[in-house]
């Protein structure tokens, strides 16, 4: 047989792509629940779990209700969680950020009391959400954002939470020499075991309006002049770059889809591990139209994850874990 046109007659992909268990033998990309990792809320003093608005479907927990939303990613089969702690009060330093009695630290603590190493317990290392004004570092005197002031800072905060029990510390403010000040700070305090999952290359992005109104962020203005400019992708390698000699032990591309040739340029350029975060305006897009009935949202979220997946992210930081990890396990 032959078709009109053809150059090999022999050739015909569509033969593979017959039935759901040809297409299933030959399918070049398959996500595991074990590698997604769901980024979690935890706000002070909340007794109830709180919707967000614009994340229909996450909460901001509770600590009760962070407990047992751990243990449901953990039954589901969740590669790790990823916490972030919204405060009460904050100030110009952030100093609820390295108090062991602060949100995320008292979090970190109950989560790992609960799941044990059952599961990976990640935290947000960053001082945005303690922050009075909502940047990522102390300000300096001209009230920009002082990179090496801010370094001091992460390294007490990610004393705090690995002595709070968490296996990676995510640091997540794009100051530069962060991941080397980090692990500078948890080997001097006997923390040589724990993780970093550096955010290698993050970008200025409109993208993670959600996760501001998540977590309250008082940020006026924009992170410009210490996030990545989404123009740039040679710069993303520079970037990866320096966190890789600094000791990173995981890093991260965030957003994921708008930037998936930057996923694959960092997967070429390195050998560890390289995860990207689906982040809070990528869920947000999909869970909107989907709400109208514009899209089919399940295939939408498994489409997604898969097109991140096969641009060369292992990990994929997303808030449907969960809910992804059993849509796939009815999958295969
Ligand atoms: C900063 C931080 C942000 C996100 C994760 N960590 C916000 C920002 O950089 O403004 C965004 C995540 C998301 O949008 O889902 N600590």
């Amino acid at each position: 047989m032959t078709y009109p046109g053809a150059a090999f007659p022999q050739a015909r992909p569509r033969r593979l792509r017959r039935t759901p268990a040809l297409r299933r033998l030959v399918e070049e990309t398959r996500i595991a629940p074990a590698d997604l990792i769901l980024p979690m809320f935890v706000k002070e003093g909340l007794t109830e779990p709180r919707p967000i608005d614009s994340l229909p479907g996450v909460v901001q927990h509770s600590r009760e209700s962070l407990r047992k939303a751990a243990v449901e990613a953990v039954r589901a089969g969740v590669g790790g969680l990823m916490l972030f702690g919204v405060p009460v009060g904050r100030d110009e330093l952030g100093s609820a950020g390295c108090d062991p009695e602060g949100v995320l630290n008292v979090a970190i603590r109950d989560v790992v009391a609960e799941v044990g190493d059952a599961t990976v317990v990640m935290s947000d290392l960053c001082l945005d959400e303690f922050t009075s004004h909502g940047h990522c570092g102390v300000l300096a005197a001209d009230g920009g954002v002082d990179n090496d002031a801010t370094l001091a800072h992460y390294g007490e905060i990610a004393v705090a939470q690995a002595a709070a029990g968490a296996h990676v510390l995510g640091p997540s403010g794009m100051m530069d020499g962060q991941v080397a000040a980090v692990r500078r700070a948890l080997d001097a305090a006997g923390f040589a075991d724990v993780s970093i999952l550096a955010y290698a290359a993050k970008y200025a992005s409109a993208f993670y309006g959600p996760f501001r109104d998540a977590v309250e962020s008082p940020l006026q203005g924009d992170r410009r002049t210490y996030q990545q400019d989404p123009a740039n992708v040679r710069e993303a390698l520079r970037e990866v770059a320096l966190d890789v000699a600094e000791g990173a032990d995981l890093v991260m591309v965030k957003p994921a889809l708008p930037y998936l040739d930057v996923v694959a340029a960092v997967r070429q350029a390195v050998d560890l591990p390289v995860a990207a975060y689906q982040v809070s305006g990528e869920y947000a897009m999909i869970e909107a139209a989907a709400g109208k009935g514009w899209l089919d949202r399940d295939r939408a979220i498994l489409e997604t994850l898969t097109s991140i997946r096969r641009a060369g992210a292992q990990n994929v930081l997303t808030y449907w874990a969960v809910e992804a990890a059993t849509l796939l396990r009815h999958r295969y």
